[in-house]
């Protein structure tokens, strides 16, 4: 390439909930572009970033040190005016005026709902980097920023199993997870919770809680007084964990307490395998972009690298692990021998 060529420019965005580990996705992207001889210009705030034109031109030096921080440096958003038609043609006309030819979008399955949309209106490629706490996304082993915040929901519930201990208590701990159950039932195993209400779990049978009630108790009368720890998946229960706590309480007298974790699941440092998961998935999805490919995202399954169609993310289903939920219903925290969930 002679000194006068201008480089192919490709576009960034991180979009939907932050999730520990975008940062290390925009580096590697970064440092990927700039060893291929390829210009970074990060939009901010997701798809607003598009339609507003609200942008910055990234080199490796604006990158450094940034692995180790959650959240996002080009910043993240929700955009519902992005889902018009008029939004994706103006997106469209704004990267054609950049001269943007490729645009890699850091998101969950929405944001690559919005990539689909976006491509019916422009003709460039578009590479999605899967970035959500939920790991609620079709055809990858993890999303990036699932395992800081299973790591952080064990770290909370380690520590309130020790309160809890202390004082034979029931603790309700609310974990975030959207419609999805992983954070919740990973968590739990990691730490030994006695209870997992989840949405996938409450879809085909909702739990009572006179069904709730009956399996504390039994929890004592096979181990005798203790604790007992129930991780809630938010929007499982009227009123969240709190509203649980204070039915157990009231009606049934059992000392119980809730704990909502909200969006600490989304902060501090991630772990070295979202660091590393953002990475290698980052340099990917930019090796994607040189080999041509559009309309994918990059995603790793057992353990190699790989590709997703766009709409499989979001029109198949990531299951929850079947042996994990048979670990946890029928071994570590049986209930009725006839019953293996639920009962
Ligand atoms: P996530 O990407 O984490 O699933 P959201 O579901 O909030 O997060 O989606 C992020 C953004 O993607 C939305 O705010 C919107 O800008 C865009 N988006 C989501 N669904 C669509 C859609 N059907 N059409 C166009 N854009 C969409
Ligand atoms: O999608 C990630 C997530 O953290 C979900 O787990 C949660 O339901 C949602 O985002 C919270 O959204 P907000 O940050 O807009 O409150």
């Amino acid at each position: 390439m002679s000194e006068s060529t201008p480089k192919q420019r490709i576009g960034v965005l991180t979009s939907g909930g932050d999730a520990p580990g975008m940062n290390a996705a925009i580096r590697a992207i970064t440092l990927a572009a700039d060893h291929y001889g390829l210009e970074v210009i990060a939009f901010s705030h997701g798809y607003e970033g598009l339609l507003e034109k609200t942008y910055t031109l990234l080199k490796p030096s604006d990158v450094q040190h940034i692995l180790q921080y959650s959240g996002t440096i080009i910043k993240s958003a929700r955009s519902p005016r992005f889902k018009e038609i008029e939004s994706a043609q103006l997106a469209a006309r704004n990267l054609a005026e950049l001269d943007v030819s490729a645009l890699i979008v850091i998101g969950g399955d929405g944001s690559f709902r919005g990539a689909h949309h976006l491509s019916q209106h422009w003709d460039g490629q578009i590479i999605g980097v899967p970035g959500t706490i939920d790991n609620d996304v079709y055809g990858t082993d993890a999303t990036i920023g699932y395992s800081t915040a299973v790591a952080i929901a064990m770290d909370a519930l380690d520590k309130i199993r020790d309160t809890a201990d202390a004082m034979d208590r029931v603790f309700i701990v609310e974990v975030m997870g959207r419609n999805a159950g992983f954070i919740g039932l990973k968590s739990a195993m990691a730490a030994g919770a006695e209870r997992m209400i989840l949405p996938e779990l409450q879809r085909d049978k909702p739990l009572t809680i006179d069904v709730i009630v009956k399996h504390i108790k039994r929890v004592e009368d096979v181990r005798g007084p203790g604790s007992y720890v129930m991780v809630l998946s938010e929007h499982q229960w009227p009123g969240g964990a709190v509203a649980l706590s204070e039915q157990l309480e009231a009606e049934y007298r059992m000392p119980c307490r809730p704990c909502l974790l909200g969006h600490i699941q989304r902060g501090g440092p991630p772990t070295a395998t979202d660091r590393v998961l953002a990475s290698e998935l980052g340099v990917y999805a930019v090796e994607l972009v040189l080999a041509g490919a559009n309309g994918v995202m990059t995603a790793t399954r057992a353990g190699q690298l790989t590709t997703v169609p766009f709409i499989d993310t979001w029109s198949k289903k990531n299951l929850l692990p079947e042996n994990l939920l048979r670990i946890q219903h029928e071994i570590f925290n049986p209930v009725k021998k006839s019953r293996q969930r639920h009962g």
